[in-house]
């Protein structure tokens, strides 16, 4: 595999999406970039700023916050997994919070942080070599990628996923909590106005409900190699 190409990764919260893009970028040694990070590097920006007050986005306020916020990704040299920078600290840990994650959705929903974040990403894309993960990549950062894949896996197995992740990184949080975040934000992404969750018509269903890390990771390896060839 010489040619190096585009993977534009899409589904709802929790359901794996993140560590197929990572695993696929590390076996094809392409750049990885989480685009959900930096949904909740806003967020946490906006929470920290005073624009969000008593569970209440002051929209002006944050919109012109974001003229203030310096994103970036840096690669932790142990894990290897790219770690999201906000104005220079590291905030990897910060911005996977149950807070972050109960007003990362409505953040997001907002146009003109879609506009300057997709920009973002479409700049970081533009050389090719590159497995992005979110809820609009196949549709609206990278619509010609040579391939999109779409994960989904059943509700029981996304809130366990998430309420071991939450466990291992030491969050007080339970099973009915994470359940209830999932489906409010599944709700948001997917009926918001702007780029709304959609899996688009080009692309492949991986559904993981019944999959280990590994057989996912085989099965969009051989998607990769399909793609390539396709291409060739
Ligand atoms: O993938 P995640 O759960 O970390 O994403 C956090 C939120 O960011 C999610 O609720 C929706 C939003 N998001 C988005 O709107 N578009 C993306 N490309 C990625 C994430």
């Amino acid at each position: 595999m010489s040619d190096k190409i585009t993977i534009a990764i899409d589904g709802y919260s929790s359901c794996g999406k993140s560590t197929l893009a990572r695993e696929l970028a590390k076996s094809l040694h392409y750049v990885f970039i989480d685009s959900g990070a930096m949904y909740r590097g806003v967020t946490l920006n906006a929470l920290r700023s005073g624009c969000i007050v008593n569970k209440e986005i002051n929209r002006g306020l944050l919109i012109k916050s974001l003229d203030n916020i310096e994103l970036k990704f840096q690669l932790n040299p142990e894990s290897k997994i790219p770690e999201l920078i906000l104005n220079g600290k590291n905030v990897e840990d910060l911005i996977r919070t149950p807070e972050i994650s109960s007003f990362v959705s409505p953040v997001a929903a907002i146009k003109e942080v879609r506009e300057v974040l997709v920009a973002q990403q479409k700049a970081m894309g533009l050389r090719g070599g590159i497995v992005m993960d979110g809820r609009d990549i196949g549709s609206v950062v990278f619509p010609n990628a040579e391939l999109k894949i779409f994960v989904t896996a059943d509700m029981p197995v996304r809130v366990e996923r998430r309420y071991q992740e939450l466990i291992f990184r030491g969050m007080d949080s339970t099973r009915e909590e994470v359940e209830s975040n999932l489906t409010r934000r599944d709700h948001i992404d997917s009926t918001r106005k702007e780029s709304p969750l959609t899996q688009t018509a080009d692309a492949i269903v991986i559904d993981n409900t019944n999959l280990t890390k590994d057989q996912q990771l085989d099965a969009a390896l051989e998607l990769v190699e399909k793609a390539i060839s396709e291409i060739a």
